[in-house]
């Protein structure tokens, strides 16, 4: 597909990053971190304070922060002065529940107010914080608290009785759970608190403890091929990151009106449906509501959106109405759009012209690396298909590994290889909760090996060719086949799982398992829908398989892991490749 080329000078607004090299060469982190103000008295760095407490301090203090959107008609503008108080009195009701700095609070809600404001109430207290994907079902909810032994639980009356109270038993560290009021009023579930009461009660000042960059922030799960999912953690210096990718990447501009469309309980949520633009300083919409495309295109419009964070799968959907459907709308301000977390293909990227006369920006990046690190640049040529070039900052590879288990970078282009970036950049996750074995993997030398299959061409620009590993890409989430495995192995009938991601056109792969039964059950529609009902229950809605086959035995190898990779060639009835550690049977 043709190159789309860019004229930085007639652009509408002039981008911050208006030539790759220039920025390349001139960038420093230590530069960067000047942008932010730090805590008062050389105390540190509080995310908080940076998206916050400073902008309450200033002019800007009564800019709208968060323009939220709910579900019906519901609306609230929160500006940079209230949202200081509203999490001044969430981080006083953590004091005086006798919550301490370091300790874990998890969030489980829909995209309301009180999330954003327990977040950064939470940081203002310096606790590790954990938002959780609604839409996850109580057995991903479970595993996740346990691992980040969670003290604290923000959730909402009617989520805590359909995915908490199950399995609160299961959660001995967890010892305080506040309860957002969505039934109206009804009693409140026993072990519990009322936030709001609470809210009330405490008052809006709060003085932000001394906060080491390096200390903990954020704690997002990521899911892996074997084993239990992993928290990666990042530090309050992180922000570092989110404020240069903000002002490189999405090219942040006072006056802007931003939508990120992700869900905090996903990485991008939070780093760039939170704290990016708050960091910022500029007004950024939250809308409540699930994807529709009337819905979304009327968003566009109707609140002015200058900057919009969108993800390919919901790019694909709008795709599916047709750019018609996006013409009857107008988008005064629109200027810049991007999309991450999957593959985009180069047909979205053009549909972007024709439904809103810009192309879209892809780029990359992972929960570990907390911030962007590939992109396609307001002031760069865009080669459809491609994520982009390397942020300024971030020094990016295609390395080969090695025999005695290194990586070497390939320096000619166009070799196909893993995406390795060199360690050292803010976001860049600390460790894997209580999993430093499994952290130090990830590293050779100080590459840090993304897990990824790309290229580089002869430009510099990156092509993404697929994972290294058997990691299912869903609607953009990043969903790892042994918990999908694991959840229908609790089922009686079920001997044995395989789960890979089957290519579907619109969400890119659906969830797709091979089921294996006990000796005493017979294969049959009745069990096949059981089965799908029984997984969705406990996995909820984002992670449970879509499809299921039975099969008499699932392929492994001689040391008896299951051989993802084979059942997936059978499906796509691709070649087998090496099948030399299979087991026979
Ligand atoms: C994986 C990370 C992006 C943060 C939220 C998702 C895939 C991400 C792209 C892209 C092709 C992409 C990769 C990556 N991915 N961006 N532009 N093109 N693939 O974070 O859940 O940790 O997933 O998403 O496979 O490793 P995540």
């Amino acid at each position: 597909m043709d190159i789309i080329r860019k004229q930085p000078a007639a652009l509408p607004v002039r981008p911050n990053l208006l030539d790759y090299e220039t920025e390349r060469a001139g960038f420093s982190w230590t530069a960067a971190r000047r942008s932010l103000d730090g805590l008062p008295g050389a105390h540190g760095l509080n995310i908080a304070h940076e998206t916050v407490d400073r902008h309450a301090a200033g002019p800007r203090s009564t800019r709208i922060a968060l323009r939220w959107r709910g579900r019906d008609d519901a609306a609230q503008d929160i500006s940079y002065a209230q949202l200081r108080d509203l999490t001044a009195r969430f981080a006083n009701v953590l004091a005086t529940l006798g919550v301490a700095a370091g300790d874990r609070v998890f969030l489980l809600c829909g995209r309301i107010p009180a999330l954003y404001i327990a977040l950064l109430g939470a940081l203002k207290h310096r606790c590790v914080v954990t938002p959780l994907f609604s839409a996850f079902g109580p057995e991903p909810i479970a595993t996740r608290m346990e691992i980040g032994a969670a003290r604290v639980l923000v959730t909402t009356t009617s989520l805590y009785r359909r995915k908490v109270e199950s399995i609160r038993a299961r959660l001995p560290a967890l010892e305080h759970v506040l309860l957002v009021d969505d039934e109206g009023g009804a009693a409140l579930p026993p072990g519990t608190l009322a936030l709001q009461a609470l809210l009330d009660a405490a008052s809006p000042a709060y003085v932000i403890g001394p906060t080491d960059p390096e200390s903990p922030a954020l704690l997002h799960f990521t899911s892996g091929t074997t084993g239990k999912p992993k928290g990666a953690l990042h530090v309050h210096q992180a922000i570092v990151a989110h404020y240069a990718t903000g002002r490189l990447a999405l090219d942040f501009h006072p006056d802007d009106v931003f939508w990120c469309t992700a869900d905090p309980g996903w990485i991008t949520g939070t780093s760039y449906g939170v704290i990016a633009p708050l960091a910022h300083g500029i007004t950024q919409v939250v809308d409540e509501a699930d994807f529709d495309a009337e819905r979304w295109y009327a968003i566009l419009g109707r609140e002015r959106v200058t900057v919009w964070y969108t993800a390919p799968t919901a790019v694909r959907m709008m795709m599916k109405s047709g750019a018609d459907a996006a013409r009857r709308h107008e988008f005064p301000k629109l200027r810049f759009i991007a999309s991450v977390g999957e593959p985009l293909n180069p047909q979205a990227v053009v549909w972007g012209v024709e439904a809103f006369g810009l192309p879209i920006h892809d780029n990359w990046w992972q929960t570990e690396t907390g911030g962007i690190m590939i992109a396609n640049f307001p002031a760069l040529d865009i080669r459809p298909g491609s994520m982009g070039k390397p942020l300024p900052g971030v020094e990016a590879a295609i390395v080969r590994r090695t025999p005695d288990g290194g990586a070497e970078p390939v320096d000619a282009p166009d070799v196909e290889g893993e995406l390795a970036l060199r360690a050292g950049w803010p976001s860049m996750f600390r460790t894997y909760l209580n999993e430093e074995a499994r952290y130090r993997k990830c590293f050779s030398d100080d590459w840090y090996l993304t897990g990824d299959l790309a290229r580089r061409d002869a430009d510099g620009y990156y092509w993404f060719l697929g994972r290294a590993d058997d990691m299912i890409k869903s609607a953009g989430h990043l969903i790892g086949p042994f918990e999908v495995e694991s959840a229908l192995m609790e089922h009686p009938a079920v001997h044995e799982a395989g789960v890979i991601g089957k290519p579907e056109p619109v969400i890119g792969e659906v969830v797709k398992a091979f089921v294996a039964l006990k000796a005493g059950f017979e294969p049959g529609e009745a069990l096949r829908r059981e089965l799908l009902g029984f997984a969705r229950k406990r996995l909820g809605a984002a992670v449970a398989p879509k499809e299921i086959d039975f099969v008499a035995t699932l392929p492994k190898t001689r040391s008896g892991k299951i051989m993802r990779r084979l059942l997936k060639a059978r499906e796509l009835g691709l070649p087998e490749g090496d099948t030399s550690t299979l087991e026979s049977t």
